[in-house]
């Protein structure tokens, strides 16, 4: 049974946790994220400040339609349609940006740090864009801006990193960031559907909004790579630095010869530190389906950090949600009640701030990689022969050759060819030569086979 009465672990204590005061709190936006962060606190209010020694209270809220939010929250709170009354009053001790967009948001955060709020904000394209600045300000002002909501939604990534992962030098992150790309390529994969399909399922489930460009397009995933990079390596963050691929252009047909061949297509974000400098990649890959990433189906996110000490170790949960969302925002403000963040060292990103300015590192070169190729074909033989002749002529190693029949008389054939490692300056030109080759029908596919740690820690162990 839990106890309302706590004593408070020596490590959780300090003057301000200790203090009675509660902490007040301001929310921009009362939406999905803002009104689950609402709803959370007020529903588990006694146990959340039995935890932290402290109350936390909503007391202002900014929105643009006063009539929804007086439906959502308690005439305790003070509803608004001024942001920046809000961020500027002397009664709120942090601002909870979750109204989203990265102009008025990056105006109103650098406003709430300029008078001294800490903040709260799950909006991980205004950290993306303008993180570097919006930390450097908390830096020079002393406050925190924390963002765990931001990066993977309900699993408390940013805080292994930044805690439970302290003493390794890590090698990789890797994940399913975006969840609505997830439950597409799910859908695509296990129903058979193709692209628009499954997007308009996804739609009309809500797991994808009505303008769905910063998710299918990999955006969205590059948001949140870049601050899972900036806090694995220490540096500032590289969203400019990633290469976006999206999963628009991916094909059920492909879904089931990759499954046919024993692999799973998922959309991938990967951060990995190599002696050339960094590579940032969000694309779709092929996975064997023993692969741990590789059983992350539907809207679920997952995310796999490799350290030089731990090994490999995995992090899954929710990729979107209102409550989901709201739980990683009130740790947040739990870490800030409790006095934690308040700390130099533990402000983000974490790493490079103690030392001085960040370093970055420098792009690492286009890595080799293994690709999956596919042509559709009139004439699989004779298309065979030449397609073989093709690679040869481009040096490109070949591992196997997959011939599929045609699924009616007058459909093409399909040859799926999967190369040894090369780099994409080899890639153009041979899917050039591919697309010109007698028969063939259509653009040829080309998709990566991941090249993420294969050891047995990251697999579905077989006894
Ligand atoms: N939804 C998720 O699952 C999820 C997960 C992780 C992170 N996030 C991030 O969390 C943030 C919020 O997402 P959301 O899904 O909660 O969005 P949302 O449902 O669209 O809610 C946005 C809220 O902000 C308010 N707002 C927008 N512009 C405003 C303005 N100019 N002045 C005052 N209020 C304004 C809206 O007020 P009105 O309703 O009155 O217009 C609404 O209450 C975004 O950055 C998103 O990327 C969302």
């Amino acid at each position: 049974m839990f106890q309302e009465s706590v004593t408070l672990c020596p490590a959780h204590s300090s003057p301000e946790a200790a203090s009675e005061k509660p902490l007040r709190v301001g929310l921009l936006g009362l939406g999905t994220v803002g009104a689950g962060t609402y709803r959370v606190l007020t529903r588990n209010q006694s146990l959340i400040r039995a935890r932290t020694g402290r109350s936390i209270a909503i007391t202002m809220v900014a929105v643009r339609d006063l009539a929804r939010a007086s439906a959502v929250v308690g005439r305790e709170v003070t509803v608004t349609t001024d942001p920046f009354a809000l961020v500027t009053h002397p009664d709120i001790d942090v601002v909870v940006e979750v109204m989203g967009g990265t102009t008025l948001a990056r105006e109103l955060v650098l406003k709430a740090i300029a008078h001294g709020k800490q903040v709260v904000t799950a909006n991980k394209a205004l950290l993306a864009e303008h993180g570097t600045e919006i930390f450097a300000a908390a830096q020079a002002r002393g406050v925190s801006v924390a963002y765990e909501g931001a990066v993977a939604v309900s699993i408390p990534i940013i805080k292994a990193l930044r805690e439970g992962l302290v003493a390794n030098r890590i090698e990789w992150v890797a994940g399913i960031i975006n969840g609505t790309s997830n439950f597409i390529l799910t859908a695509m994969h296990s129903q058979g559907l193709g692209f628009a399909a499954a997007l308009q399922q996804a739609q009309a489930q809500g797991y994808a909004e009505a303008d769905p460009r910063l998710d299918v397009d990999g955006t969205d995933a590059a948001h949140k790579l870049s601050l899972l990079a900036a806090n694995a390596f220490g540096i500032p963050i590289p969203f400019a630095q990633v290469q976006t691929e999206g999963i628009e252009a991916l094909d059920a047909a492909d879904m089931a010869y990759a499954a046919h061949l024993g692999y799973r297509i998922k959309l991938l974000g990967i951060a990995r530190r190599s002696a050339g400098g960094l590579e940032l990649q969000v694309h779709p890959a092929l996975l064997p389906q023993d692969h741990l990433l590789a059983a992350v189906n539907g809207s679920m996110n997952a995310v796999m950090v490799k350290g030089d000490a731990s090994g490999v170790t995995l992090y899954y949960g929710a990729g979107a949600g209102s409550e989901q969302t709201a739980s990683a925002v009130i740790a947040d403000l739990v870490d800030l009640a409790r006095g934690i963040g308040l700390a130099q060292a533990l402000r983000v990103p974490p790493l490079g701030f103690q030392s001085g300015a960040l370093k970055e590192l420098p792009p690492a070169p286009d890595a080799a990689s293994a690709w999956y190729l596919r042509l559709h074909s009139m004439d699989v033989v004779r298309c065979t022969a030449a397609a073989l002749q093709a690679l040869a002529q481009a040096g490109v190693g070949l591992r196997s050759q997959h011939p599929f029949c045609p699924s009616s008389h007058h459909a093409p054939a399909a040859l799926v060819l999967l190369t040894e490692p090369i780099h994409t300056t080899v890639l153009r030109p041979l899917l050039q030569r591919l697309a010109q080759l007698p028969g063939v029908v259509g653009v040829p596919q080309a998709i990566r086979m991941s090249n993420l740690d294969s050891t047995p820690a990251a697999r579905w162990q077989h006894s």
